[in-house]
């Protein structure tokens, strides 16, 4: 029996929860998760289960769910795990909604078997797994803390979504500390069926929730996770922190959770690619949070730094560079707007210095001149502790300009440096919600974490062009190679796929004798190439099977018999399907253009310069598909090698819009084509502007079990 499931907001904004193990013994998990639902002010029924009833905390105790004479929506699980299956059966006949399940012992611990026999039963009867192995969940709307972590959640808008569950009941506490509010905190724990996408979709639409922060180790679904933060990161700002990133993390994360981290560079331009803000630190990822959850959005990106110190001005302008942060540089507009609030000896240039002879009054003046300029959209207000200051009149300065920032739209952050007397200060700001910082770099972070979010919410819609490709000519090329057995495309069925998909390809064909070589050679015009066609030669150069720069018939009839009995010298089993006969490109700059099926993102699509730059340096680029004209730039210009396609030492540009129509095309066939597993094209040879491009070589392996398109 399949039974349509409840919404997601159920699981967050349930009207009755049941605590199945609720234990009478408070040093318990089932005990703790009773008391810090009771204690948190759930305005919701609560039902404590347990086979041997009575009473806990003034409630009564039914021995079974079913014995519960209400509906449920969320049944909190926290009973030895192999008492867990039986626990899901008796919620799933009471029509309980959403299981989280706290207890240990399932796919982390290898035993998976259980894991997915809990979830299929649930599912079949239209119950949601959340975890197992987390320690539950807080939800700020019907303020309900059903987690065995810390009692008192702070209030807020910032909402938590972790696959690590002691990081997460730390995160409560830090949290707090911080006093950054929540207003959902969710373990997710082995995501055995309730993932972060359906998380977000709901966190997306929360209203309470204005930021959102995600520990994330590994990615089961991760192109449900991509559409989904493509979306989540438009509407409101998503930081991850994502582990496992080192050889050795990845390892501790896979037995910790029971799932592979991805592969990092990968992870991180995919995330790039969906707007998110990503970061390794959990204090940068705090303070980021905390900023974006009040921060307003700016109306531009000129921002100015405002100081009464030169050296805090100048670690703030690298801080500028590093973190993307633009700093208004018109300088005689910048002397209008701030002459007449800066003292002698000052600077107007940005960073504005007040000099150290700076009063309340001087910092007052040129932020009202910032606040009241309209190209400056954003400003830095910075402070080293002199003598001269008056700390008592700072305060209410800093917060009377910070709500009139906020309320122009203008995102304002302050940094104090100094002793006792400025650090009392900045931690009552703190508390009052203003973004002030003790160290300059954390506060240009957060501006710089705003302005990426900003650019990512104000870039046009993603168009993504129909690709044309000859479907009939497509569904051929497999057929042979399916019929055959082979797992892969012999070199001309390749090209003729990337012909199909409009990919420029030198003419070719397969002679299968001298006569056609010769013919086709002349056809063609010279110079020609001559290459080997066999299923069974996968590396044709080592067995003398190409010969390159043919300029006449004569060479070409050279050359056809020596490859001949090359091979059959070196490999005299190898089956010859014939000779490929195909022009010889001039030389030009050499790029790799590949796309695949990721186990954790699904399709992907990748670019490099050839050569070094891609064996030793590394130097590739990610996306997922389907990619736009401007993202396949955008991976161009990820590279650190892309100078040499704008052309060093005079050269002329390369032929950009040929090598971004070729990786739009790559990426629409591997997304067309489910036979394709893996599709590589190497090298695309570009030519300087308006010269083109051509595809020497391609390969092509197939998807296992595929069929057709
Ligand atoms: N239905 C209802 N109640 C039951 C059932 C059942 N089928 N079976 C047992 N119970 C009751 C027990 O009688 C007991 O209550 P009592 O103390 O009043 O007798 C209560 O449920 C708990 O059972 P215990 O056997 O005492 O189990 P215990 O509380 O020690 O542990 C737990 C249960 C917490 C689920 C444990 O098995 C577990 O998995 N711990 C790990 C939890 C965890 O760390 N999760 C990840 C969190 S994230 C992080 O890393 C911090």
């Amino acid at each position: 029996m399949s039974t349509h499931c409840a919404d997601i907001k159920f699981l967050f904004e349930p009207r009755s929860v049941a605590v199945v193990g609720a234990s009478h013994d408070a040093s318990k998990i089932g005990h703790k998760v009773l008391q810090n639902i009771l204690s948190n002010g759930y305005g919701g029924k609560v039902f404590p289960v347990n086979p041997k009833g009575g009473e806990i905390l003034g409630l009564r105790v039914f021995p079974t769910v079913n014995d519960i004479p209400d509906e449920v929506d969320v049944a909190v699980i926290a009973v030895p795990a192999k008492a867990v299956f039986e626990t899901v059966k008796q919620c799933a006949a009471h029509r309980v909604k959403f299981a989280p399940i706290i207890s240990s012992g399932f796919s982390e611990v290898g035993n998976l078997d259980e894991e997915r026999k809990i979830v299929a039963y649930a599912r079949e009867h239209g119950m949601r797994v959340l975890g197992p192995n987390i320690f539950g969940l807080y939800s700020v709307t019907p303020s309900l803390n059903a987690t065995f972590g810390p009692a008192d959640i702070p209030k807020g808008n910032v909402a938590i979504v972790t696959q690590s569950g002691a990081l997460g009941i730390a995160m409560i506490g830090k949290a707090a500390a911080e006093k950054m509010g929540l207003s959902a905190i969710v373990s997710v724990g082995n995501k055995s069926d309730i993932d972060e996408t359906e998380i977000l979709e709901y966190l997306v639409s929360h209203p309470q929730t204005r930021a959102i922060l995600m520990y994330i180790e590994g990615v089961k679904n991760g192109e449900r996770l991509v559409k989904r933060l493509q979306h989540a990161s438009r509407e409101k700002p998503v930081v991850v922190i994502k582990a496992g990133r080192s050889r050795r993390g990845a390892i501790a994360a896979a037995s910790h959770t029971g799932s592979l981290a991805g592969a990092a560079e990968v992870f991180d331009a995919i995330m790039r690619q969906c707007g998110v803000l990503g970061t390794e630190s959990i204090q940068e990822a705090f303070n980021w949070c905390k900023f974006l959850a009040s921060a307003v959005l700016p109306l531009g990106e000129q921002t100015v730094i405002i100081t009464n110190g030169g050296g805090i001005g100048v670690i703030a302008t690298d801080a500028c560079e590093k973190y993307a942060v633009t700093l208004y540089d018109d300088l005689q507009d910048l002397d209008r707007a701030f002459a007449h609030v800066t003292p002698e000896f000052g600077s107007t240039k940005n960073p504005i210095d007040l000099t150290g002879q700076a009063t309340v009054d001087h910092y007052d003046g040129a932020l009202e001149a910032a606040r009241r300029h309209a190209s400056i959209h954003a400003a830095l207000a910075l402070y080293c502790e002199t003598a001269l200051f008056d700390v008592a009149s700072f305060a209410p300065m800093i917060e009377r300009s910070y709500h009139a920032f906020q309320a122009d739209s203008k995102p304002i952050l302050f940094s104090a440096l100094g002793g006792e007397r400025i650090e009392r200060l900045t931690e009552e700001l703190r508390q009052r919600g203003i973004p002030i910082f003790g160290d300059v770099t954390d506060a240009v972070s957060c501006l710089g974490a705003l302005y990426q979010y900003y650019r990512y919410r104000t870039k046009p819609d993603v168009v993504i062009e129909a690709v044309a490709l000859e479907e009939s000519s497509l569904a051929k090329t497999f057929e042979k190679a399916r019929q055959e057995g082979r797992p892969f495309l012999l070199a001309h069925e390749a090209q003729q796929l990337l012909r199909c998909a409009g990919v420029p390809m030198p003419q070719s064909a397969v002679a299968r004798t001298l006569d056609e070589a010769v013919r086709y050679a002349n056809e063609f015009g010279y110079p020609v190439v001559l290459k080997v066609v066999s299923r069974d030669i996968l590396h044709k150069s080592d067995v003398g099977g190409v010969a390159l720069d043919l300029d006449n018939e004569q060479e070409v009839i050279d050359a056809y018999g020596a490859i001949l009995h090359n091979c059959r010298t070196v490999m005299p089993n190898a089956l010859i399907d014939g000779i490929e006969v195909a022009q010889q490109v001039p030389a030009g700059t050499q790029l790799i253009i590949g796309a695949r099926r990721d186990p954790s993102f699904g399709p992907i699509v990748m670019v490099g310069l050839g050569g070094i730059y891609v064996e030793v340096m590394k130097d590739v680029s990610f996306r997922a598909l389907p990619i736009s004209r401007q993202d396949a730039l955008d991976m161009l210009k990820d590279l650190r090698s892309y100078p040499l396609l704008l052309g060093v030492r005079g050269e002329e540009t390369r032929d950009i819009d040929t090598v971004v129509d070729v990786m739009v095309r790559v990426g629409a066939l591997l997304l067309a084509c489910q036979d394709i597993a893996d599709i590589e094209v190497n090298p695309l040879i570009v030519y300087e502007h308006g010269q083109g491009g051509i595809a020497v070589d391609a390969r092509v392996l197939l998807a296992q079990g595929g069929q057709g398109r």
